[in-house]
C-alpha cells in the first residue's frame, strides 16, 4: 500500500523544524544544557502550536452558544418554495381554500392593520436592491409589513413568495385593547385576522405562512432546504432604536453582527445586515 505524502501539511513541516532544532541543540551544547534547552523549546513550541486565541471563558461560552452546526438540506429552488410549504405543512391543501370558516366569519374586523414601522422606506429600498424571489418574515402579526412587501413586489413585477412565520398568539393580555382580537374558547383570532387582511389586498398567491413559534418553524425550513445565502441576501428588522430591555434589539443585532463579521446599516428605524 502506498503511503500518503503529508509533506505539505503544516504539522508535518512543524515536526521537521523541531527535529532540526533538536540536532542543533545536541551539536552545540553539553548533554544537560541541551536537555534543558530542549525542555524549554518543547514547552514553547507546544504552547505556540496549541494555544487558543486569548478569550475569557464567558466570551468562549458565547461563541460556543452561537455556533450552530445544523446542516440544512440542499436549497429548494425558489419556484418550489410555495408548493414545498403546502406539502410539508398543509398536507397539500392551501389554507386559503374556503377561507374564512363559518365559525370565525362574524368575529373578524373588516380591516385592521396595526403595524410597527411596516411602511418604512427600508422595504422598498431593499426590495429594489435585492429583487428577492423569497422573503422570510419572522413576526407578522396582522400582516401589515407582509402585505406592504407583497404590494411592492407586485408593483416591481417580481414573482416573490413571502413566508410569514408567527405563532399568531400576539401577547398575553393584548386582547383587551379597544380594537381587540376576539378569543374563541381561549384561542386567539390573530391568524384569521391576518389571513383576512392578506385576502383584502389580494395577496394570498404571494403570501404563505407558518403558524408556529420561530424556533420550530426555522428548524422545519432548514430541514426542507430553506437556507439563508448571504451572497445577495439581506437580513433586516425593526426596533433598533427601541429602549425596551436596555435597547435589547440593538444589543442583539450588534452582537450578532460582531460575531459574524457583518456591518450594521441603518435605514430609518430599521437595521440592515448585508
Ligand atoms: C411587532 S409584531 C410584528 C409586526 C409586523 N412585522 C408588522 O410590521 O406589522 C411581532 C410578532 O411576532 C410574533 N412573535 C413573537 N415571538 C415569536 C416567536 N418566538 N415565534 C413566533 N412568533 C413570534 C408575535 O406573535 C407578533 O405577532
Amino acid at each position: 500500500m502506498k503511503s500518503e505524502d503529508h509533506s505539505d501539511l503544516p504539522h508535518h513541516r512543524h515536526r521537521i523544524h523541531q527535529k532540526r532544532l533538536v540536532a542543533l541543540a545536541f551539536k552545540k551544547y553539553s548533554k544537560p544544557v541541551a536537555y534543558l534547552i530542549l525542555l524549554l523549546l518543547a514547552y514553547a513550541l507546544g504552547y505556540a502550536s496549541h494555544s487558543q486565541p486569548r478569550l475569557s471563558q464567558a466570551a468562549r461560552d458565547l461563541l460556543d452558544h452561537n455556533n450552530f452546526l445544523a446542516q440544512c438540506s440542499s436549497p429548494v429552488p425558489p419556484a418550489h418554495v410555495r408548493q414545498t410549504i403546502l406539502n410539508r405543512v398543509f398536507n397539500g391543501t392551501s389554507p386559503w381554500e374556503n377561507f374564512p370558516p363559518d365559525h370565525v366569519k362574524n368575529l373578524l374586523l373588516p380591516d385592521w392593520k396595526k403595524g410597527w414601522g411596516s411602511h418604512g422606506a427600508v422595504f422598498e429600498n431593499l426590495i429594489r436592491r435585492v429583487r428577492p424571489k423569497t422573503i422570510i418574515e419572522v413576526g407578522s402579526f396582522l400582516g401589515a409589513s407582509a402585505t406592504h412587501m407583497a404590494e411592492l413586489t407586485r408593483k416591481l413585477g417580481l414573482e416573490t413568495q413571502i413566508i410569514c412565520i408567527d405563532d399568531f398568539r400576539g401577547w398575553p393580555g393584548y386582547y383587551d385593547n379597544g380594537k381587540s382580537l376576539k378569543l374563541v374558547n381561549g384561542d386567539s383570532m390573530l391568524l384569521y385576522q391576518f389571513m383576512k387582511n392578506v385576502v383584502n389586498v389580494r395577496a394570498s398567491e404571494s403570501i404563505m405562512f407558518l403558524p408556529f413559534s420561530a424556533g420550530t418553524a426555522l428548524v422545519g425550513l432548514c430541514d426542507w432546504g430553506f437556507t439563508v445565502t448571504w451572497s445577495g441576501g439581506v437580513l433586516f428588522g425593526h426596533d433598533y432604536f427601541l429602549d425596551v430591555d436596555n435597547y435589547g434589539v440593538r444589543r442583539a443585532v450588534d452582537l450578532f453582527a460582531r460575531l459574524n463579521g457583518f456591518r450594521v446599516e441603518i435605514d430609518g428605524e430599521h437595521w440592515v445586515l448585508a
